[in-house]
């Protein structure tokens, strides 16, 4: 049985710069090519050599098990290190850890994605699950939100999903110039004029914490009961197994009962600050 506490070699195969400071890297571990099975919502511990560990959701499709999707934004010491890989750099993998969007009890329901920034990552499996699976379920939006046009995450994506006859999305930036057609708001803002089901909509939310509650108070007032509203919670982790207590929170633990939990069983806890 592999330790949990032991990361796995694994080789950088492909970078690929997203924005100035975000970039997604595909890995594959040291010792050959086997399948890596996840679900959509998952994360791992990524450590560099010499430097830390970081949490990082996992952001490729959990049906291509052959290789590992990270996209990760440089902010501080380990993040700017593990952007500054190349193809052939080895990084350590503890994982996959942590609870997962609920794409099995979605199905039937139309599915709405709101996120902004960053946020998109850890969705997009379930975006691919959606699409890969889009019989199983009713309506698929997803709204995204940038701080500015240059910060949309994945664009070529959203536009291939935006062409869909089957899917709808909507973006929003924060602020543009006049280069820029589209909306300009908050992402909360888009929820009005989607067209959903409020009664029968499984909703998937991430993003800063601030979005996240404009986000909750907005789909509330659409009629979208907590309970059927899912969200993803960023802690500061250090083990990733509920040992360590690190990232408790009352009686739960983010790495392990989370990061994605059904909102109305955290309520309480959203609020509150890393301890
Ligand atoms: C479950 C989970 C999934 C995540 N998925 C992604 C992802 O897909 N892509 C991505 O770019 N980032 C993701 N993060 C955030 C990422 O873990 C932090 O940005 C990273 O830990 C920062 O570490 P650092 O050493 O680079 O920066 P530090 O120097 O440690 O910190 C820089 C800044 O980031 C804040 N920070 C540090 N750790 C965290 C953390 N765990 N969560 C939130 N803020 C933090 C600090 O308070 C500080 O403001 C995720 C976090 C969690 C908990
Ligand atoms: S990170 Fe150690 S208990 Fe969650």
């Amino acid at each position: 049985m592999v330790d949990p506490m032991i990361p796995t070699p694994f080789k950088v195969t492909r970078v690929r710069r997203e924005l100035a400071d975000t970039f997604t890297l595909d890995l594959v571990p040291a010792e050959g090519r086997r399948p890596f099975a996840f679900q959509p919502g998952q994360f791992n511990m990524l450590y560099q050599f010499g430097i830390g560990e970081v949490p990082i959701s996992i952001s490729g499709d959990a049906a291509d098990g052959g290789v590992l999707v990270h996209t990760i934004r440089a902010v501080g010491g380990v993040s700017n290190a593990l952007t500054g890989l190349a193809a052939g750099d080895m990084v350590g993998v503890r994982g996959p850890f942590g609870s997962a969007w609920p794409m099995k009890e979605a199905e039937g329901a139309d599915v709405v994605i709101v996120t902004g920034g960053i946020g998109l990552a850890p969705l997009r499996p379930a975006i691919y699950h959606v699409l890969a699976n889009r019989k199983k379920y009713g309506r698929f939006i997803i709204l995204y939100g940038a701080r500015t046009p240059a910060d949309i995450l994945f664009r070529k994506e959203l536009e291939g999903w935006r062409s869909r006859i089957d899917t709808y999305v909507d973006v929003t930036v924060d602020a543009a110039g006049t280069e820029w057609q589209g909306n300009v708001g908050v992402v909360p803002k888009l929820i009005p004029r989607a067209d959903f089901d409020p009664a029968n909509a499984t909703v998937l939310v991430c993003g800063p914490e601030v979005m996240m509650r404009f986000t909750i108070q907005a789909l509330n007032q659409r009629g979208v009961g907590d309970d059927r509203i899912w969200v993803s919670m960023e802690r500061n982790m250090k083990c990733a197994v509920g040992f360590c207590g690190h990232c408790q929170f009352g009686p739960k633990f983010v790495c392990k009962d989370g990061p994605v939990f059904r909102f109305d069983t955290i309520r309480d806890i959203f609020q509150v600050r890393e301890i």
